[in-house]
């Protein structure tokens, strides 16, 4: 056992975005520090492992207005979620909970009435990025735009992924608000700073001495290098939002503090919430901090929350180790969080496979040093070849052949120098697994694990006791013997990647189950009864993976995640158009014949308004229409749209006023803040009868108590009382 190891251990998983349903990409971050925190575990070490969610900021606000919930409930509905797939997958964190929790609250309080009192806190005025259009200031992450050091197109408003920088979103080139598309205008208010560049000193020191002494990876080495290498700014840590935790400082009472402050901060409170001796760790010196995160949250583990916790003077412990990893690709895509893109927990879950098998796959593809890539032919081949062909197949051969040649009980092993040769293979093989193991060289160590399992078929296959059996006893009681302890060495290997596999093999061999110091010993001698033999893994058929693919392929996560019906209002499409002609319909009264330029487009709509307007009054107005009805006919005429107006009773039948946006353009898009367009290709008139639409009293039209817009002003109505239906 290395020196590293004997000390205290805390590790942690990045705390996932609250407000989706976790991915796989989530999931490799998450199982990684699992299986690193059950390896420990099984090697005697004090350790606790610490995961939860990230609740807080402008991404919760988002996802609230998006589905018509309160923040708070957004979290509390989601964060059963994570819990529950993370319960799925095995994740065997000692410490679960949530940034939104009073400790957090109290913690993230504390840390910065210190960093305050110890004169690392500055006032300032911030420039931030404003959406004219989502009328609201975004958040770095909701800006897009061109990266001005090194001109990648789709650099994030908090940092550059391609070359690490870090970034305010003012500084972007060509920025775009994420939500919406519209360029952001800068606004101004007074926020708080945590002064870096007078950490720096002190901050640098450390960072050239841990990444060293952490054998920190090259990608964090790299991203921590891009924010020392421009020399360090001031960061603002408050935010104009009112989902998250109250600045307690008089004048911003009104803030709160930004999501990347105080979510690192809740690995302390999680750890306070559910251990009593969270200071023997926090403050502890024999302990290490071991974090595990996706290499988008570098900086803010290297940089930012190191110095909010060294500007405390408390003593809290720092980042030992980083393990950073890049991320999988999914046919082409991305499992991104950031970005949306991906496969689902409750996907997997739903194909019947077994957690362990999905853990085994993430961490054999584990993205370590460069990208992996996600397929579900590679998924099956490595079901069927390594698991199935490989592992599954020399333990279910050992087992049954004990089972049926020897009554189920372990033979004596007298070996040879040819058996000698291999056990001593696999000594070797366990150390090298250690040392990976210790290193957090996760997939490496999984690769030799596979290896003793070849080995072990390879022996069985050579040694042939099929035959053995009848012509060399010992030769095939040996065989079998040592087969049986590789068997229990496997069970204890693959335990921090496949718990329950390693359950079911410890069953069948009839033993409990067994720490890392048992690897490498005989335990299993003549005599010893085991239990039946039981296929351990199933293979994975075409025509399962045809359906798979099909049913699970590539879902965006907008997609998902809801249980909640859509919003009705999303399924329209509402665009301004100009009207360039008007023409009477030959075969009816009532109805007259419009040509609309939608921008780019011309379009007919056959319309019923001919007894309320006149064509003068018509021609070259803005109007606006539902662009994505079926197409219909009209008394024979096709109509491509329907225009919008406003009715109400009037004593001579009814008083009906068009929708219009004069100060907007055609084809200009007509929305409702918060409110995601998914616009059905090909909506029926009587699924657009259910979206209800009103005037107020200042000629406006609501939906669901929210105006009507497009970028540039709310749609209005003239000449119509309150309440007046849309239609
Ligand atoms: N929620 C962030 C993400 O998913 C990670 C936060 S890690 C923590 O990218 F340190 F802030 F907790
Ligand atoms: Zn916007």
């Amino acid at each position: 056992m290395s020196e590293k190891t004997k000390k205290k251990i805390l590790v942690t998983s990045a705390l996932p975005y609250v407000n989706n349903v976790p991915h796989l990409g989530n999931m490799v971050c998450v199982i990684s520090a699992d299986v690193y925190t059950r390896f420990l575990k099984s090697l005697g070490v004090d350790v606790i492992s610490v995961l939860g969610t990230d609740e807080h900021g402008t991404t919760t606000e988002t996802k609230a207005l998006e589905e018509g919930l309160t923040p708070k409930e957004v979290c509390e509905k989601y964060f059963k979620i994570h819990k529950k797939i993370y319960e799925w997958f095995e994740s065997s964190f000692d410490c679960f909970g949530r940034t939104s929790s009073k400790e957090n609250l109290e913690i993230t309080q504390d840390i910065f009435k210190k960093l305050n009192k110890n004169g690392f806190i500055r006032k300032d005025i911030l420039e931030q990025a404003y959406c004219p259009k989502c009328k609201k200031f975004l958040a770095d992450r909701f800006v897009e735009g061109v990266c001005p050091k090194c001109g990648y197109k789709d650099a994030r408003g908090d940092q550059c992924e391609n070359c690490g920088a870090l970034l305010n979103a003012t500084e972007l080139v060509d920025a775009r608000c994420k939500i919406c598309g519209t360029k952001p205008i800068t606004k101004e208010s007074e926020h708080l700073f945590i002064d870096l560049p007078k950490l720096a000193p002190m901050l640098e020191k450390w960072i050239n001495k841990q990444a060293v002494k952490g054998r920190w990876s090259q990608n964090a080495k790299t991203m921590t290098e891009a924010w020392l290498r421009d020399g360090l700014k001031q960061r603002c840590i408050t935010r104009d939002l009112k989902w998250g935790i109250q600045v307690p400082l008089k004048g911003f009472e009104k803030k709160v503090f930004y999501s990347w402050f105080d979510a690192p901060i809740g690995y302390i409170a999680i750890t306070k919430e559910c251990r009593k001796d969270w200071k023997k760790y926090w403050f502890g010196k024999d302990v290490k901090l071991v974090q595990f995160m996706g290499k988008d949250n570098i900086p803010f583990h290297t940089v930012l929350f190191p110095a909010s916790l060294i500007g405390t003077k408390e003593g809290y412990i720092l980042l030992d180790r980083i393990s950073s990893n890049e991320y999988i690709n999914y046919e082409g895509g991305q499992f991104s969080k950031s970005r949306n893109l991906g496969v689902f927990g409750d996907d997997a879950i739903k194909t019947g496979i077994k957690a362990d098998v999905w853990r085994y796959y993430v961490m054999v593809n584990r993205p370590e040093k460069a990208d992996t890539d996600f397929s579900w032919e590679d998924f099956q081949s490595k079901i069927n070849n390594e698991l199935v062909a490989n592992l599954g197949n020399f333990i279910n051969r050992t087992v049954s052949f004990i089972n049926q040649f020897y009554k189920s009980e372990v033979p004596e092993a007298k070996p040879d120098k040819k058996d000698e040769k291999l056990i001593r293979e696999i000594k070797d093989e366990i150390k090298k697994i250690t040392e990976l193991l210790d290193d957090v060289q996760l997939k490496e160590a999984l690769k030799h694990i596979m290896h003793i399992s070849r080995l072990g078929n390879q022996y069985f296959q050579e040694t042939e006791p099929w035959k053995a059996v009848k012509e060399n006893k010992k030769k095939a009681e040996t065989c079998l013997a040592v087969c049986a302890n590789i068997t229990k060495d496997l069970s204890i290997l693959i335990r921090p990647y496949m718990p329950e596999t390693s359950s079911e093999i410890c069953k069948q061999l009839n033993i409990k189950e067994l720490g890392w110091k048992e690897l490498g010993k005989v335990l299993l001698n003549k005599g010893h009864k085991i239990n039946k033999a039981e296929l351990l893994f199933n293979k994975l058929e075409d025509k399962d993976v045809k359906k798979f693919k099909k049913e699970f392929g590539g879902k965006k996560v907008e997609e998902k995640g809801d249980e909640n019906p859509k919003e009705p209002f999303s399924k329209l499409d509402l665009r301004v158009a100009k009207i360039i002609s008007v023409k009477d319909h030959p075969d009816a009264d009532k109805l007259i014949v419009i040509k609309i330029n939608l921008g780019k487009k011309e379009r007919q709509i056959v319309a019923g308004i001919k007894k309320h307007y006149s064509k003068e009054e018509l021609e070259g107005r803005n109007i606006i229409v539902v662009t994505n009805l079926k197409p219909a006919k009209l008394r024979g005429i096709e109509s491509n749209g329907m225009l919008l107006a406003a009715a109400e009773p009037a004593e001579n039948g009814e008083n009906v006023r068009l929708l219009s946006a004069e100060k907007s353009s055609p084809g200009d898009d007509v929305f409702v803040e918060g409110i995601k367009k998914e616009p059905e290709k090909e909506l029926g008139f009587e699924e657009f009868k259910e979206i209800e639409m009103k005037t107020d009293s200042k000629g406006h039209v609501l939906y669901n108590g929210r105006p009507l817009k497009t970028k540039k002003q709310k749609i209005t109505v003239e000449g119509i009382k309150e309440n007046a239906i849309v239609r």
